[in-house]
């Protein structure tokens, strides 16, 4: 606790000037095959906490298209008892930009983490897309005031972006994002393999996100990415990945050089942001995002050429 202070001797208030800080440190990992028993990335997650109980939970669009999910993540945990134990077995919820409209998963989600006893020493293990770990991740933010997350980005968005940071949310009154918290995972883990079965639209959401980040950030890298423009139409795995890798470190960057909690003005990394949001909420959500922020660049840059600036 700081000096106290007292200002206004006639009125006897008194100001302590509490503060602390709290370094973060967390692991965001590529691999592939994640749940081969051979791998242990996710296992040394735990390092030498184990075996620390595990709930695990899934996108429906991502346990749809892997069958054999909810088997591989049972024999995962089979050959890494000394790290993990599975409360139970894999619980697929539905997924998609719906799955954040209102609370409704979430509040199913804080039945499920009740229901299995999850307490801030167990680990909430999320395999999905980011509109999905948005909606997980606010529920384990929200549980006993924080329970610990996993988080396995499937798609290209949430690997190079929406899974890689710090807040987590649902959209309610009709704005996106308007329920949120900010709260650090326990790791991240990306299986490259899971874009494999993404549709192509959702492949280029992700896409997209590189180039902005690129426009902004790193000239270097807006030049491999045109330089390898037609490789990335066709959505090739390993142009892909470079890119994903790239996007993911730059945006890893800029949270940690500067204001991961946007106390400040709005992050530059959300340049375009402001009317993709305004379009993907007035489309009731029909239109993401992702493929509206172009339009805000158009909108910005045309309005600075006509101020002359
Ligand atoms: N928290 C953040 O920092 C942050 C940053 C950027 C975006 N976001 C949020 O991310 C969301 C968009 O995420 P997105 O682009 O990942 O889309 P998404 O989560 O909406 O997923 C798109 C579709 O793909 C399906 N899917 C997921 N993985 C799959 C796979 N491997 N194979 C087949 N289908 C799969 C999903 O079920 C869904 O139907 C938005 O809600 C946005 O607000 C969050």
């Amino acid at each position: 606790m700081g000096q106290d202070d007292v200002r206004h001797k006639e009125n006897r208030e008194r100001v302590f000037w509490q503060e602390f800080s709290v370094p973060w440190r967390f692991p965001v990992i590529y691999t592939r095959n994640v749940f081969a028993p051979a791998n242990n990335a996710l296992a040394t997650v735990f390092q030498a906490a184990g075996p620390v109980p595990v709930l695990a939970i899934a996108d429906s669009g991502v346990a749809e298209a892997n069958d054999g999910l909810a088997d591989a993540v049972q024999a995962y945990a089979s050959s890494h008892r000394s790290a993990l134990r599975l409360l139970s077995p894999l619980h697929v919820l539905p997924g998609g930009e719906k799955c954040k409209n209102g609370s409704a998963q979430v509040d199913r989600l804080h039945r499920l983490f009740h229901k299995h006893k999850l307490c801030r020493h167990s680990v909430v293990l999320a395999i999905g897309g980011g509109a999905f770990l948005d909606m997980a991740g606010y529920a384990a933010a929200t549980a006993h005031r924080g329970l610990r997350l996993i988080r396995l980005p499937t798609t290209t968005l949430a690997q190079n972006d929406a899974g890689i940071g710090v807040k987590n949310g649902y959209n309610s009154f009709g704005r996106k994002n308007w329920v949120g918290t900010f709260a650090p995972p326990f790791a991240v883990i990306s299986d490259l393999n899971f874009l494999s079965t993404l549709p192509k639209r959702e492949s280029r959401a992700g896409l997209a996100e590189a180039v902005k980040v690129a426009v902004i950030k790193d000239a270097g890298f807006f030049q491999l990415l045109s330089g390898q423009r037609k490789k990335l139409a066709a959505l090739e795995l390993q142009q892909m990945e470079e890119m994903i890798i790239r996007c993911a470190a730059l945006h890893l960057e800029h949270m940690a050089a500067g204001d991961p909690f946007e106390q400040g003005s709005a992050r530059p990394l959300d340049f375009g942001h402001w009317s993709a949001h305004a379009l993907e909420e007035a489309s009731g959500g029909r239109s993401s995002m992702a493929r509206r922020w172009p339009w805000e660049w158009l909108w910005i840059v045309s309005m600075q050429q006509k101020k002359g600036s």
